[in-house]
């Protein structure tokens, strides 16, 4: 008998320290030449709302083309997954493809401890909310803090797969993104998984559509950065002297985030005693998104310690979920 616990019974939520502080992440982002800012904070409040409505967006084709390939494959994905008692998902945000998956792995063992980690404490604990009443067997131990830190979270033993969806992998340069998946083999027991998924190379003018959508959601999205900065640092940005731009990096293959300033301006942030000078089109860089070759993800699975047992692609070939099994 399975006993069905109450929600709170089923559910803990941690909180661990992020090693760096957004204050002094702003503070020597933007001291750098040329200056940039780190893609995580991104998501507070507003940013996560704005990602949802980046993923409804009709140009920004990764959510559904994912969607699609869990839809059609979720029984031959659960099946290959073996029945895990734990399920860690990396960068979880509102969970709406994530709870495809735990639907099917449930159907097959319904015992599982879902760890979903994310740097947004409010999306996490309503994502977390929302799995504990729809999957009365779930227990739910939700972490809030800087996924890069996993393997300090993991406990080995039990059978265990982590979920990185939404080619979240290709907003660490490859370097990183090695090392990152590298730590996450060295706590996983030889043949636990990685469910990874990553957005392949295509054609300039779809990638960059992505990235720069008629309504302006990601344009929005970008900016909250500075409005973030705003809010919480006593930053004085006038949002109305940046634009966005996002742009193929061909030689990279990854797309570009950037701020531009319109004009040569200074802005104080208050909290931090400083004082921000940006020539006119200047740039702040904000983010990476690498698009990859199928031979990339052999490498990377390869590199890191796992191999790759199946592969699934959408029906536009535009996106890839590939399951890793530690080796
Ligand atoms: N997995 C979802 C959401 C992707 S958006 C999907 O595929 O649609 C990226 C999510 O990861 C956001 O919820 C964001 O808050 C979180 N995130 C980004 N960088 C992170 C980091 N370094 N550590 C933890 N969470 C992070
Ligand atoms: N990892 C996804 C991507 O690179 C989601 C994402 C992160 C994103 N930051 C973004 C999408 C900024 C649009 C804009 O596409």
């Amino acid at each position: 008998m399975l006993e069905r616990a109450a929600p709170r019974e089923r559910f803990t939520f941690r909180q661990i320290a992020m090693r760096r502080s957004f204050a002094d992440d702003v503070r020597d982002g933007l001291e750098k030449s040329p200056k940039e800012l780190q893609p995580w904070y991104f998501y507070d409040a507003i940013g996560s709302a704005l990602f949802t409505a980046i993923t409804e967006l009709p140009e920004y084709t990764i959510t559904r083309a994912e969607t699609e390939i869990l839809r059609r494959n979720s029984a031959a994905i659960a099946r290959a997954l073996r029945s895990p008692e734990r399920v860690i998902e990396l960068g979880s945000g509102d969970g709406r493809k994530t709870g495809m998956l735990l639907d099917a792995l449930i159907a097959r063992q319904p015992r599982i401890t879902f760890v979903p980690i994310d740097v947004d404490g409010g999306v996490l604990e309503s994502t977390a909310r929302d799995f504990l009443a729809r999957f009365p067997t779930l227990r739910v131990d939700a972490v809030c803090g800087d996924y890069r830190e996993v393997s300090s979270v993991i406990t080995p033993g039990l059978p265990t797969v982590v979920l990185f969806l939404g080619s979240s992998i290709g907003n660490s340069d490859p370097e990183a993104a090695v090392a990152m998946l590298r730590d996450i083999r060295r706590v996983l027991g030889q043949g636990d998984s990685l469910f990874l998924g990553a957005d392949l190379q295509k054609p300039k003018e779809i990638v960059e559509a992505a990235y720069n959508d008629s309504l302006g959601v990601t344009a929005a999205f970008n900016l909250n950065l500075l409005a973030r900065i705003n809010r919480e640092l006593g930053g004085q940005f006038d949002l109305s002297k940046f634009a966005h731009r996002a742009f193929l990096n061909e030689q990279k293959s990854r797309i570009e985030m950037h701020l531009v300033s319109r004009e040569r301006q200074s802005a104080a942030i208050d909290d931090l005693r400083v004082q921000v000078h940006l020539e006119r089109s200047e740039t702040i860089h904000t983010e990476n998104s690498y698009k990859y070759a199928e031979s990339d993800l052999e490498m990377l699975a390869r590199e890191s310690g796992f191999a790759i047992e199946e592969s699934w692609v959408d029906s536009t070939s535009r996106f890839a979920d590939v399951l890793m099994v530690a080796r």
